[in-house]
């Protein structure tokens, strides 16, 4: 037994001699050691998948000073101008019904933007698209088909990445066609980035739906940049999980705001329940800039809806929208309803 180590171990000793005095014979591990070194960069991405359990607070705008923790100083100017980004579209016959009619008017309303740009491949048609479209500004942008290099296959993935190449390029706040704001986002425009988390302590994650930013942020150059590694095998990856990363990478370009800014209610069987069955009677002034309606998870569809079905729901979706049509002046409501009559 003794000896066999022995010998063993002068085996290696030998071996380690010999390497020294061939220099050639380096080459094979230091080319293997590459190798690995290469493999694990892209391992080193799953560190990603660690960092968010290792951290647990990450609330960094405190709704008391409206400062965020990583901005003491939040620029005096509002440096995000008041536009407002709608990408819609991007599939033939969009709809638009009443409730995306509603959401423009209250973002004209509560936001008071500049200007409303409507970034579309396709027009929606009928009605309520042809009461709302003088309030827009419309272009069109074709829906990309790659990211460098990497192909899109779904349409929610195209609308990401149009999104930001918007950003990129104008500066402003985007909003989903299903987002319903409840107050002004002045606020928020002093800050280069802005992003609400998804769950409870950001627990999904920052989610795109709603994004404020300037042209020039750095977050956002570098989360585009990031679709070099664009696949879609997890779904949300590129789209929510990975600015929450990000966002502990670039803490000083970024406010992240609480999950009750823009996603609370969330997509959860209980959001959706509440969203548009069951009202709890909450009240959405904590923290809560505007509401993310889910539409997708809405599998009724609301396409056809008029105002009666608003109305007489009995979600926070249909409490929101009443309260805001309560707000209308006699003119405006009676409109609605003959409008919504012509439609059915
Ligand atoms: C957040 O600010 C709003 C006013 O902007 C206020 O109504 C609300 O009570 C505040 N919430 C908290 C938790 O401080
Ligand atoms: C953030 O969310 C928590 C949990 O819902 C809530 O109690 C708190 O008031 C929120 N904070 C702000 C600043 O809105
Ligand atoms: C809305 O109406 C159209 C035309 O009648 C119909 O094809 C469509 O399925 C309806 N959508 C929903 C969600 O009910």
């Amino acid at each position: 037994m003794k000896e066999s180590w022995n010998t063993h171990s002068c085996n290696s000793f030998t071996s380690l001699v010999d390497l020294s005095r061939n220099p050639m014979k380096w080459l094979f591990p230091v080319i293997l050691y590459s190798l690995i070194l290469y493999q694990l960069r892209i391992i080193s991405k799953l560190h990603h998948l660690i960092i968010p359990f290792s951290v647990t607070s990450q609330v960094y705008y405190d709704n008391s000073t409206s400062i965020c923790k990583n901005f003491m100083t939040p620029s005096s100017s509002q440096v995000v101008p008041n536009i407002v980004h709608f990408v819609y579209g991007l599939e033939k016959d969009p709809p638009f019904g009443i409730v995306e009619h509603l959401i423009v008017l209250a973002t004209i309303r509560r936001i008071r933007p500049e200007k409303i740009y409507f970034h579309y491949q396709y027009l929606p048609k009928g009605t309520w698209w042809e009461r709302t479209k003088s309030y827009l500004t419309l272009n069109q942008v074709s829906s990309p088909l790659h990211i460098f290099g990497k192909p899109l296959n779904h349409v929610a993935h195209k609308a990401d990445v149009v999104r930001l190449e918007i950003l990129l390029k104008y500066g402003g706040i985007y909003l989903d066609m299903d987002v319903f704001p409840l107050k002004g986002f002045d606020e928020l425009r002093r800050f280069p980035m802005v992003l609400g988390q998804e769950g409870v302590d950001g627990s999904i994650g920052l989610a795109n739906a709603v994004i404020v930013a300037h042209s020039s942020s750095s977050f956002l150059q570098q989360w585009f940049l990031e679709y070099r590694h664009f696949n879609d095998l997890l779904w949300n990856w590129f789209s929510v999980r990975l600015p929450k990363i990000m966002s502990f990478e670039m803490s000083d370009s970024i406010c992240v705001l609480n999950h009750t800014a823009f996603f609370d209610p969330l997509w959860t069987e209980e959001g959706i329940e509440e969203l548009y069955y069951r009202d709890r009677g909450r009240d959405f002034d904590n923290g809560h800039y505007a509401i993310h309606f889910w539409g997708a998870e809405f599998k009724h569809g609301w396409e056809n809806f008029t105002v009666q079905d608003i109305i007489s729901g009995h979600g926070v979706f249909h409490r929101l929208l009443t309260d805001f049509i309560y707000e209308f002046d006699q003119k405006q409501y009676l409109e609605l309803f003959e409008y919504s009559n012509k439609v059915q």
